[in-house]
């Protein structure tokens, strides 16, 4: 008896993995039994590497506030985008990939096809309300044949997926708390962003969204 309510109510549960491409997934609430273990790793590396707006090649200050651990970390100012080994603000090595963060992106991966992702960096990223990210692809990594692994905290945003060219209409998806989602392979260069967060209060996180994306870098 019990058996067949368990049953039903898991019938009655959205599916808990939503596929946008060929090798594009999202793994709903992936991240929440991690959250936290997550959380103390952040404000390690964030009290080594606060997060700090940086200045695209074009001059424009970006309204997502960034930081980075991992080996190599992901910057920009009007020279250019790549990846330093160094925190261009202390000089020093980006704080190191901590372990649950790697863990969880590795079983993301795994989760989504790719058995064999070794990330190298981690790009932590901070929207306040009215923060958005432009269309862009992940392009300044050396090795396209790893994916990238993306991991939504606290208010929810409206992601972009958009698709090979530029002007693909991108299709609108929601990331919420612990949503984690895993692009590679076919498409791995895909144009992605965010819409400007809304105002909001996250019961944990507060008025904010961080979004932390591991890659192979180097
Ligand atoms: C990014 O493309 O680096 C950020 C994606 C996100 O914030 O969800
Ligand atoms: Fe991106």
């Amino acid at each position: 008896m019990k058996q067949d309510l368990l049953a039903e109510a898991d019938a009655a549960q959205p599916p808990r993995t939503e596929q946008l491409g060929a090798q594009t997934f999202v793994l709903r609430g992936f991240a929440l039994p991690q959250v936290d273990a997550l959380l103390p790793e952040l404000r390690a590396v964030l009290a080594a590497s606060p997060f700090r707006r940086m200045v695209t090649p074009g001059g424009f200050t970006m309204s997502v506030a960034l930081s980075n651990c991992g080996a190599l970390g992901w910057t920009t100012d009007l020279a250019g985008y790549r990846y330093s080994d160094r925190d261009p603000h202390s000089g020093a090595p980006w704080p190191m990939l901590p372990e649950a963060m790697r863990t969880l992106a590795i079983a993301a991966a795994a989760e989504a096809g790719f058995a064999d992702f070794d990330p190298d960096a981690c790009l932590v990223n901070r929207y306040v309300p009215g923060a958005k990210m432009s269309l862009h692809q992940d392009r300044n990594e050396r090795d396209y044949s790893q994916p990238v692994v993306s991991v939504s905290l606290g208010l929810p945003a409206m992601f972009l997926w958009g698709g090979q060219q530029r002007s693909d209409r991108p299709q609108r998806v929601p990331l919420l708390h612990g949503d984690v989602m895993v692009w590679g392979g076919v498409d791995r260069l895909r144009f992605h962003g965010v819409l400007a967060l809304k105002e909001g209060r996250h019961p944990v996180m507060g008025p904010q969204r961080i979004n932390f994306t591991l890659r192979r870098a180097g």
